[in-house]
């Protein structure tokens, strides 16, 4: 058992996670990388033992919209005391219910809901009775509104955000240790757009959208949801903050 802790964050080959890797490091986190580009996953950890030379980086290859290589993911990682596990792996489908592809579909939701659940499933499992351990999954303002054009990509992130406020509630509930919280953000210059709208080329956001996050900036929000007590942090597309808050999901408890 290697006795450092650690922070898994998913998706983090480019965009949020990516970028989210970058800044627990820059704390002094270790990080396990996950995604299917072993090339990008490699040149963040070069880039992460450039800027935080202390920190451990350890790099896993999964493809999460396979249940089978998910649960292998988490099982690869038994021997790492993690402390924080992050899912942020996840993709858009515009166009879904007028036009549906429905293998593109389909994907979304293995990768979006099953790995998600599957993830926060095992984590909790395995660490709820440890102190100071965060399950963090992350959702999108679309987690709690429906977006035109994009209502199945909704519905997975509504998926998110109430399987991680249901899991925080029963495990304040059952005086359990593990806090879960949900990560809404908007809309952020990634290659979200291009691969929701399966585009050859990547989007330029400063022609495409008149308000939008760079991922360094939502990496920050995260790092607050982490470092505060609520459960919630969604973020004002109009302020540009991010507004923390309790669980929005009723409850019947
Ligand atoms: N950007 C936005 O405007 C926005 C707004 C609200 C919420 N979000 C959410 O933020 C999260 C991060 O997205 P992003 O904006 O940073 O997009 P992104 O740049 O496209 O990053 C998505 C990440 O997910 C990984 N991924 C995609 N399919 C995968 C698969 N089948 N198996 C394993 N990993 C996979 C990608 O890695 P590989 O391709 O290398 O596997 C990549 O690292 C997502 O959950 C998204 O829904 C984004």
């Amino acid at each position: 058992m290697n006795t450092q802790k650690y922070t898994v964050i998913t998706g983090a080959s480019s965009g949020i996670g990516y970028e989210a890797a970058k800044a627990f490091a820059a704390r002094g986190k270790n990080v396990v990388i996950t995604a299917r580009r072993r090339d990008r996953l490699d040149a963040l950890k070069k880039e992460i033992a450039a800027m935080a030379p202390s920190v451990d980086v350890v790099i896993r290859e999964a493809d999460l919209s396979s249940n089978d290589e998910t649960i292998a993911l988490y099982e690869s990682l038994k021997e790492y005391e993690i402390e924080t596990w992050v899912n942020n792996a996840g993709r858009g489908d515009h166009g879904d219910i007028v036009e549906p592809n429905l293998p593109h579909t389909m994907g979304m939701i293995h990768l979006n809901v099953d790995s998600v659940a599957i993830l926060s499933s095992l984590y909790v499992r395995d660490y709820k009775n440890v102190e100071g351990v965060q399950l963090i999954n992350i959702s999108s303002i679309g987690g709690y509104v429906i977006f035109p054009g994009a209502t199945v990509y909704c519905a997975t992130k509504f998926f998110v955000s109430a399987l991680t406020e249901g899991i925080d509630h029963e495990m304040r509930a059952g005086g359990y240790k593990l806090r879960a919280k949900v990560l809404a953000p908007a809309s952020t210059e990634t290659e979200f757009e291009q691969t929701a709208n399966e585009l050859e080329e990547p989007v330029d956001y400063s022609k495409s959208s008149s308000r939008y996050h760079t991922a360094a900036e939502m990496a920050q929000f995260l790092l607050t949801l982490y470092d505060g007590e609520k459960t919630v942090g969604e973020i004002d597309f109009e302020k540009f903050t991010i507004k923390l808050s309790d669980a929005k999901y009723p409850y019947f408890g």
